[in-house]
């Protein structure tokens, strides 16, 4: 079920993008992933261990946000 609450994602620069507000995340065969809290960090650096979620690697791996990408 959800509510009216508005959805955003906001791109960190050269981070993850947090998503807050009443989301919901499925893996790829449509199961709900338990996001375990009302805001996360989805990592977008690929090296997390932890994915969808970012686990703080990005900083590790020298991650830097591609000029033609948001932050
Ligand atoms: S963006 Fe943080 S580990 Fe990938």
């Amino acid at each position: 079920m959800h509510s009216d609450e508005r959805v955003t994602i906001t791109p960190y620069e050269n981070g993850p993008l947090i998503v807050r507000g009443d989301f919901e995340i499925l893996d790829a065969d449509g199961v709900p992933v338990p996001p375990g809290r009302k805001t996360v960090a989805l990592c977008r650096c690929g090296v997390s261990a932890i994915k969808p979620f970012c686990d703080g690697t990005h900083k590790l791996v020298g991650f830097k946000t591609g000029e033609d990408q948001p932050a």
